[in-house]
């Protein structure tokens, strides 16, 4: 299949994929967090060429996206109070909710679940698009199972090209990690997934907001989000995630990395800005400064794709503050790297 890339400036070529879209091709979109892989949400057979195009197992549900809040009537059975205030607080933006669904939405993007996840993002070519196309429409990121997530048109290119009819470059997304999955199905709500609207956002419009005790993989324990129970965001070369004292991180790194280069393998080091300098590695990569959260958020994937590129054999990165959007960055790294934290 010919991969067709559309600028998010085009007008009539965002009709077409629009069009397209409401006739079941996939089209590929920018959002504020990551690039979605968008199908008509109400149409089972479009839904089935996602799950085909990612290599994604069927039993992880999809987020739908939608441009108008009035067509949510029609896919939850009833919107909660406390839904109502989040949605008032945070959409358009990188909050996704999860609610009890009616009998229109389709088997297959809810994995069989008696709930499904709505969101509306903020970035204004997936606003358009969605409206322009009239439907609902069920995105995942835009990525092949298992890689992180993409944050430009081109890493939608690297993984999906020939997979996937249009892919529409909106140029860089400005989060640049998911949008937070929460469910408020219950009296409490419960976050599935850190992302872009942090826990301390959320308390603040409805008080009390609990974390799902299982999203860092834990062996035999099944999180309630059923995508987080995977190897996720992972670059190919083997990652080890090194905390503790910022001068003793480094020399242990660059210890480790001595070692490396003696058996012959190759060594990326995932840093923040401040500390470039003074790794040894073959591949160095700066996620941002220590003092911009938000930045590292932004860059995070588009590095960790990186060390794909340069070929390294084993990857060690720093770790960040756990306060803020720092919650989901420390979650992907957590899941790139199966957990495995060296504390020194
Ligand atoms: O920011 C985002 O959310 C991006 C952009 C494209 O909108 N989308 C995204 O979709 O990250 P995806 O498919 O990569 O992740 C969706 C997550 C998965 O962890 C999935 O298991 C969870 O949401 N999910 C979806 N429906 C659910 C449901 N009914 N119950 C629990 N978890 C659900
Ligand atoms: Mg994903």
């Amino acid at each position: 299949m010919e991969t067709f890339i559309i600028k998010a400036d085009d007008k009539e070529g965002l009709n077409k994929a629009a069009l397209a879209l409401r006739n079941g091709t996939l089209v590929a979109f920018p959002t504020e967090t990551v690039y979605g892989l968008g199908a008509n949400a109400l149409d089972p057979m479009a839904v089935k060429r996602i799950y085909e195009a990612k290599g994604r197992p069927s039993d992880n549900p999809l987020i739908i996206h939608i441009s108008d809040i009035k067509i949510i009537n029609k896919l939850v059975l009833e919107i909660p109070e406390i839904a109502k205030k989040l949605m008032n607080a945070f959409w358009p933006g990188p909050l996704t909710i999860i609610m009890k669904r009616t009998e229109l939405v389709p088997d297959i993007i809810t994995a069989g679940l008696d709930t499904v996840a709505i969101r509306m993002p903020q970035n204004p070519v997936a606003l358009k698009l969605i409206e322009k196309s009239g439907i609902p429409v069920a995105a995942p990121s835009a990525n092949l199972s298992g890689h992180p997530s993409p944050t430009t048109a081109q890493h939608v290119v690297d993984d999906l090209k020939g997979r996937v009819e249009y892919i529409i470059d909106g140029g860089p997304c400005n989060v640049g990690v998911e949008s937070t999955v929460l469910d408020v199905t219950g009296e409490i709500p419960v976050i599935l997934r850190p992302g872009g609207v942090t826990r301390e956002m959320l308390e603040r419009i409805v008080g009390k907001v609990e974390a799902d005790t299982v999203i860092e993989v834990k062996d035999g324990q099944k999180p309630r989000s059923p995508g987080m129970k995977y190897r996720h965001y992972s670059p190919k070369a083997e990652m080890f995630l090194v905390s503790g004292d910022n001068d003793k991180v480094i020399e242990h790194i660059n210890s480790m990395t001595d070692k490396n280069k003696k058996s012959g393998l190759k060594v990326g080091v995932l840093s923040t800005r401040e500390n470039i300098d003074r790794y040894t590695a073959d591949t160095v990569i700066s996620v941002g400064s220590i003092n911009s959260p938000a930045d590292i958020a932004a860059n995070l994937f588009d590095s960790l794709r990186k060390f794909d590129e340069k070929n390294v054999d084993i990857i060690y990165s720093e770790t960040f503050s756990e306060a803020g959007i720092g919650k989901a960055v420390m979650n992907r790294l957590k899941k790139a790297s199966s957990g495995k934290i060296i504390k020194v």
